[in-house]
């Protein structure tokens, strides 16, 4: 059984490739098998292009590669995934809107989800680096890497 995964920002060039690559580095590194890792944004000024310099270097420093090029989120996509995992609420509810069906809807789910640190359990977003200096980045990577290793625990526990 393939779990098929896609993690969705904005521009798709910094927190949803970032999400990709440390959600694949662990797939990796556990020897897990069967899951589909992709990633999109829901805006298309950045279709095509390659992840962020900034984010690929800050991945970089922590053994993990980012890869791939921008691509939109559309209505259709949701055919292609069980797990549509949203970097914000504004990502979260534009996906939402997008959905064809209430199956679909329901595949929409907050990273931030399950970030560790997140012990309210809030509806919490990943902050957008874009137009921030370096230390943004780094709390990115921060937040994925913890949120993505207890996303990947449940999805594998979920399968059995
Ligand atoms: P991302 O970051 O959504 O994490 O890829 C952004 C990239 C580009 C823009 C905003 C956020 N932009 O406004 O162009």
């Amino acid at each position: 059984m393939t779990t098929r995964v896609c993690f969705v920002c904005l521009g798709n060039i910094c927190r949803s490739p970032t999400a990709e690559g440390v959600f694949r580095h662990l797939v990796a590194e556990r020897g897990a098998t069967d899951f589909v890792v992709q990633s999109a944004g829901t805006a298309a000024h950045h279709v095509g292009e390659s992840p962020d310099r900034r984010a690929t270097a800050t991945a970089a420093r922590r053994g993990i590669t980012l890869q791939g090029a921008a691509a939109r989120f559309d209505a259709e996509d949701f055919e292609r995934f069980d797990w549509v995992i949203a970097m914000d609420r504004a990502n979260a509810r534009d996906l939402r809107r997008r959905a064809p069906t209430p199956a679909d809807e329901a595949k929409v789910h907050l990273l931030r989800r399950w970030d560790p640190h997140n012990t309210a359990g809030e509806a919490l977003d990943v902050p957008d680096p874009y137009y921030g200096d370096a230390s943004g980045f780094d709390e990115v990577l921060d937040i994925c890497e913890r949120s993505c290793a207890a996303l990947l625990q449940e999805l594998e526990a979920a399968r059995g």
